[in-house]
């Protein structure tokens, strides 16, 4: 059974509060209820974090290495400016997949820029929740080369 970590960044906790035009009206609470759901459709066993803390984020790549086979992260807003979040997910080399909620290309000219996403083997926005089940059925399949 592979292993998956999903990481959720900065304000993905107030999700039911924040901009609901932007993030909808369901919770953290409920994000995690339907990626749990989702990854046991997939046999996939699933740990969820979520840190406001950018070093925390780190850390939880770190620790990560030897113990995940995949990683799900929604980086937030340190999508647009986290080389130390970058750095630590090509340092453990781990398959990653960015997923934001929002469509951040359609979106204020600074979310367009991810400089996490290198770091990942793929990125996917816009689709709200349906996007971290994407990412969990593609970690399911990935075979590296
Ligand atoms: C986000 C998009 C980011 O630009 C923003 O800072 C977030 C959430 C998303 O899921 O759409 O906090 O990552």
């Amino acid at each position: 059974m592979k292993k998956i970590l999903v990481i959720n960044g900065p304000n993905i906790n107030l999700l039911g509060i924040r901009e609901k035009d932007i993030y909808g009206k369901c919770d953290f609470a409920s994000l995690c209820a339907y990626i749990k759901k989702e990854a046991a459709k997939l046999e996939l066993k699933v740990e969820i974090v979520q840190s406001n803390h950018e070093g925390e984020i780190v850390d939880a790549i770190q620790k990560a290495y030897g113990v995940y086979d995949g990683i799900v992260i929604n980086p937030a807003a340190l999508t647009h400016y986290s080389i130390a979040v970058l750095d630590a997910l090509k340092a453990v080399n781990i398959p990653a997949i960015e997923v934001h909620l929002s469509n951040i290309h359609a979106r204020e000219e600074f979310r367009h820029k991810s400089v996490t996403a290198s770091g990942c083997i793929g990125q996917i926005c816009g689709l709200g929740f349906v996007g971290y089940a994407l990412a969990l059925k593609a970690l399911a399949g990935y075979k590296a080369e």
